[in-house]
Formats: C-alpha cells, sequence, structure tokens
C-alpha cells in the first residue's frame, strides 16, 4: 500500500493544477465568447455625455459652471463618473446595494434577464461592484429608473420619496435648496449611466 502514497501524492497535485488551471480558462472562454465586446476605458465611455448630465448642466447652470469649467464636455463628464464610482465606494453604498441582476426575489421582472460578463467589460465596473449584501434594491441597471430631481429628493432626506426607507440620508452634498455639490453631480452622473453597458438584444 505505501508505495501508492507518491502516486495519490503526485494526482493530488496534478488534480489541483488542473483545476487552478481551468478557473482561469472558463471565465476567459465566457468573455470571449462576446466577440466585439471589448474592454471600453473611462474615455470611451464618457465619449457621449448621457442626457442627464445635460440635465443636471440646465437645472443648475451657474453651479454646474463653478464645478465643470466648459460645461458639458466629455473630460467633465468622464471626471464626474469617475467621483461618482469612488462615492460610491467611499461611501460603502455596496453594503447596502448590488449591481449584479439574479435570479432571485422576481428580480427579472424589474431589471430583465440576469447580468452577463460583457456588462462588466468596462473601467467602471472592474473591479466590479457586485456587493453582497442587499438591504437596498440592486442598481446594476438604475439608468433612467429616476429623475435627477427623485435622486437629489432622495438623497437630501430619503423617507422624502420612500417614507419606509432606511436608507441614509446624504444632504451634506447638497444645498438647502437642493443644489448639489460637486458630489452630488457625480453621484447622479454615476447612478444615471449604471446600466449603459446592458444590451437587451445582445
Ligand atoms: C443602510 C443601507 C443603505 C446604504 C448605506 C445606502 N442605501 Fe441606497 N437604499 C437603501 C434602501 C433600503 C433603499 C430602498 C428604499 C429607498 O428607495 O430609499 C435604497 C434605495 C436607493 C436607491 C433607489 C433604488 C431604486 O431602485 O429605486 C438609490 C439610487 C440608492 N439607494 C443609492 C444609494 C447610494 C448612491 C448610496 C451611497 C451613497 C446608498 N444608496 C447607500 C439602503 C441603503
Amino acid at each position: 500500500m505505501e508505495r501508492f502514497y507518491t502516486f495519490f501524492f503526485v494526482a493530488g497535485l496534478g488534480c489541483f493544477g488542473i483545476a487552478f488551471l481551468l478557473s482561469m480558462v472558463f471565465p476567459w472562454m465566457s468573455l470571449n465568447e462576446y466577440h466585439g465586446m471589448d474592454y471600453q476605458t473611462l474615455e470611451q465611455l464618457a465619449a457621449t455625455p448621457s442626457a442627464e448630465f445635460v440635465e443636471l448642466q440646465q437645472s443648475y447652470p451657474v453651479r454646474f459652471e463653478e464645478v465643470y469649467p466648459g460645461g458639458v464636455t466629455s473630460e467633465n463628464y468622464a471626471k464626474a463618473l469617475q467621483l461618482g464610482r469612488d462615492l460610491y465606494i467611499g461611501q460603502a453604498c455596496f453594503h447596502c446595494h448590488s449591481q449584479f441582476v439574479r435570479v432571485v426575489s422576481n428580480e427579472q421582472q424589474r431589471w430583465g434577464p440576469p447580468s452577463e460578463a460583457y456588462e462588466y467589460m468596462n473601467a467602471l465596473n472592474q473591479p466590479h461592484l457586485w456587493g453582497t449584501r442587499r438591504v437596498g434594491p440592486d442598481v446594476a441597471r438604475l439608468k433612467g429608473r429616476h429623475t435627477n430631481d427623485w435622486h437629489i429628493a432622495h438623497f437630501i432626506n430619503p423617507k422624502n420619496v420612500v417614507p419606509y426607507s432606511v436608507m441614509p440620508a446624504y444632504a451634506y452634498y447638497f444645498d438647502a435648496d437642493g443644489t448639489p455639490h460637486e458630489e452630488g453631480f457625480a453621484l447622479i452622473a454615476y447612478l444615471q449611466w449604471l446600466g449603459t453597458t446592458y444590451n437587451p438584444t445582445h
């Protein structure tokens, strides 16, 4: 029996090695399936500023010009998206929100089919923010779900719009009259961007 020990040991190491390699190869294959769905940089994502970003500029022209000299440009939009994502991480929004439509809680009825790898092939989704806890709803495809005004009312005091909400207020990103600070603009630009890489006819 003892002469087999070395054999089992080597076989065990071999199996570990194969499993290790496959756990790299399979995810890579699932990404590669989406030919043409190449990784997008922040500059590419921000090439065309969203209608919501334009609307922020129209609603708050003075503050917008202070924060973003030059107005609605790709560079300013990129800056807003990056800061929005940084704040989402820094404020630990991911403790309560996921960014991954899953096959639970009839989520598909609200957001469509479960999230796929190609949706995350870009600078604003890597490292991904899938999250694990879901005190609040998934936000992976939030774009256009609410208006900018709704977001402002909600950030200032979530109970303004959802009376039973347990989400904390982020009123310090806004003036008392609702005018956003740079952080307010950035968070809204980012939230209104989430889901733009999802393609329902994929
Ligand atoms: C303590 C948990 C908690 C934290 C932290 C939290 N939220 Fe929420 N959030 C909730 C809950 C609960 C709801 C659902 C009720 C509501 O709409 O207020 C919600 C709702 C939302 C909605 C509306 C989603 C929808 O589908 O209608 C948005 C947008 C949102 N949160 C953004 C954020 C952002 C951005 C942050 C970080 C700055 C954040 N939340 C931090 C708990 C949280």
